[in-house]
């Protein structure tokens, strides 16, 4: 029967008894079933462990490992398994970072982000009386920026063992031969379905005569082929020859800019990553364009000298401190954040201590501070960003976040190429002040130029403890994506947590503007009340994010956990 279980219970040679974290599930030579697989929320390994947004991507990750293959090995591997498997997030017609730390302790940044084409302009969603048109820069073909993803996924290779095509052929086999949808799953693609018949000029996999539900099996033949000519040709088999064609059609096809320069153009860059001190452990994250090295720096500097541990976890006066450091890391984030080949983004001056205190100066325990007040936006519960964390035997850790943008990204699908382009676009600021799709406003530094690199939050971060592999995490979540982060990393260190709870306990999101604070259901009710009189306004929402992480324990052993609110799932040895 084909079917996926949600692991709460198994017994067998590869898992252990019903409550208990699973030792090894990758076995030796066993294959990856896409017909028949579990959901397996944490595990605890002695070797090799992945944690992503889907089983497969992870067994595909954690059987390359055990192939010989190192954690960019994996990574690689990964990326393009979750490129077939969650077409929601996973991709290759989207962008991403990698930070890695090299088992001898060299760390490494590879952006893949997403840039805009040369025809893009900065009032390129603005109508003639000068209003943003978000349905623009949010759906169909006039919302890709130039894809990033197979350009980072071949600067990886550089750090990693197996030749490409064995890391491609899992996703090649899974897309040929498909697998098995998940309830959620069949739901996501059920709730698309007039978004890709609306913004696709081409027929697509994603859509069929009936609704999808469990159990049904998911062909994708033309991203097969596409994925082969990636195999045969590397980086030029994506960005020229018959795909590049395919994109650039599409784009005509739909009104879109990109061109075939565009994608000959476009190339991975290394950056250094961000690095500091957090009560003794070492952080590292990632570097503009991304906002989220440095919001969880400030986050985590400013909130440093006060006992949040003493406080306790959820109380009003750690959450009260924690918000109020939240709000002033993304005002910032809104004037002073870029792509820094644009855009001099003064990184030394935002991360200072001096800098920093000088920010927490005005705040006043025990009353909400005010947030200047502009045009606020909405956050979406779309974010369907996605991250994998990986640890290998060498101890190289990889730390990965990856998207579209919103789910599905543009919602076309590259007619031939059976892959979705992303909706990247969208992360510039179309307008200063005017919030985007995650409520996010920006100016100057992060306006629309061609070549440019959107802003991003994605925060792919490592802690390192006593300078050795502590803690690999990650998250989607658009914005929230640093908060979800900054908190993962307060429940580590400051709430001594395991990693199951640092990352499921429920979570609070402020960015500055809109003022108030968004937290998932299961939220301390009386913190909330108390915050309330204080002047803080709540909104309650679904989910914060989806994090997958992986901690080193005391005796070695990985305790590797994906996040409750999906499907996300590990996979080890
Ligand atoms: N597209 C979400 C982000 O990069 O932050």
């Amino acid at each position: 029967m084909r079917k996926v279980v949600l692991f709460l219970c198994a017994s067998g040679s590869l898992l252990t008894l019903c409550g208990q974290s699973v030792r090894s599930i990758v076995g030796p030579g066993k294959p990856v079933n896409p017909y028949h697989y579990s959901i397996v929320k944490k595990g605890e390994f002695s070797t090799a462990s992945v944690s992503s947004a889907h089983p497969l991507a992870s067994l595909v990750g954690a059987t390359i490992m055990k192939r010989g293959g190192n954690a960019f090995d994996a990574a690689i591997a990964t990326q393009l398994a979750l490129a077939v498997v969650y077409p929601g997030a996973g991709n290759i017609g989207g962008g991403g970072f990698l930070l890695g730390r090299k088992a001898n302790g060299e760390l490494l940044g590879i952006d893949y982000r997403e840039a805009a084409p040369e025809k893009a302009n900065r009032d390129m969603y603005l109508d003639k009386n000068g209003n943003v048109q978000l349905n623009l820069s949010q759906n169909g073909h006039l919302a890709s920026g130039i894809p990033g993803t197979v350009a980072g996924l071949f600067a990886t290779l550089t750090y990693a063992r197996l030749p490409f095509p064995q890391l491609i052929q899992p996703a090649i086999d899974l897309a040929e031969k498909g697998f098995v949808l998940s309830e959620k799953e069949a739901a996501s693609l059920n709730a698309t379905r007039s978004s890709f018949l609306k913004y696709s000029t081409r027929p697509c996999a994603f859509v069929k005569a009936t609704n999808w539900k469990a159990g049904d099996t998911l062909i994708q033949k033309e991203l097969a082929a596409t994925l082969k000519r990636i195999q045969e040709k590397g980086a030029p088999g994506f960005y020229e020859g018959e795909t590049g064609k395919m994109i650039v059609e599409e784009m005509q096809r739909g009104g879109g800019l990109i061109s075939m320069e565009d994608l000959k153009d476009y190339t991975a860059k290394l950056r250094n990553p961000i690095e500091f001190d957090y009560r003794g452990d070492h952080i590292v994250s990632f570097a503009p364009p991304s906002s989220g090295g440095i919001l969880i720096g400030q986050m985590l500097k400013m909130i440093e000298k006060y006992p949040v541990s003493s406080y306790g976890f959820q109380s009003t006066q750690a959450v009260q401190l924690m918000i109020e450091a939240e709000r002033r890391a993304y005002a910032d984030r809104a004037v002073h954040m870029g792509d820094p080949d644009f855009y001099d983004v003064p990184v030394k001056t935002l991360m200072s201590e001096e800098y920093l205190q000088k920010r927490m100066s005005d705040y006043h325990p025990e009353k909400a501070g005010q947030s200047a007040v502009i045009k606020a936006g909405l956050i979406k519960e779309s974010e369907e960003t996605t991250h994998l964390s990986i640890i290998d035997g060498e101890g190289n850790m990889v730390s990965v976040t990856t998207t579209l943008n919103g789910g599905y990204g543009s919602r076309t699908v590259v007619g031939g190429a059976g892959f979705l382009l992303n909706n990247e676009m969208d992360d510039f600021s179309a307008k200063p002040g005017i919030p985007n799709m995650y409520g996010a406003v920006g100016g100057e530094a992060n306006a629309i130029q061609p070549g440019k690199r959107m802003l991003s939050s994605m925060t792919p971060t490592l802690i390192l403890r006593n300078n050795k592999p502590f803690v690999v995490v990650g998250t989607p979540g658009g914005t929230t994506i640093p908060t979800s982060v900054f908190q993962a990393i307060v429940n580590i260190i400051d709430f001594h947590m395991s990693a199951d709870d640092a990352i499921n306990k429920p979570k609070f999101h402020h960015q500055w503007l809109p003022d108030n604070v968004m937290i998932e259901k299961g939220f301390n009710p009386e913190t909330k009340k108390q915050l309330q009189a204080m002047g803080y306004q709540f909104t309650e929402r679904g989910s914060i994010g989806r994090t997958e992480i992986i901690r080193v324990l005391g005796n070695g052993k990985r305790e590797t956990v994906a996040d409750n609110r999906g499907d996300d799932s590990v996979a080890g040895f």
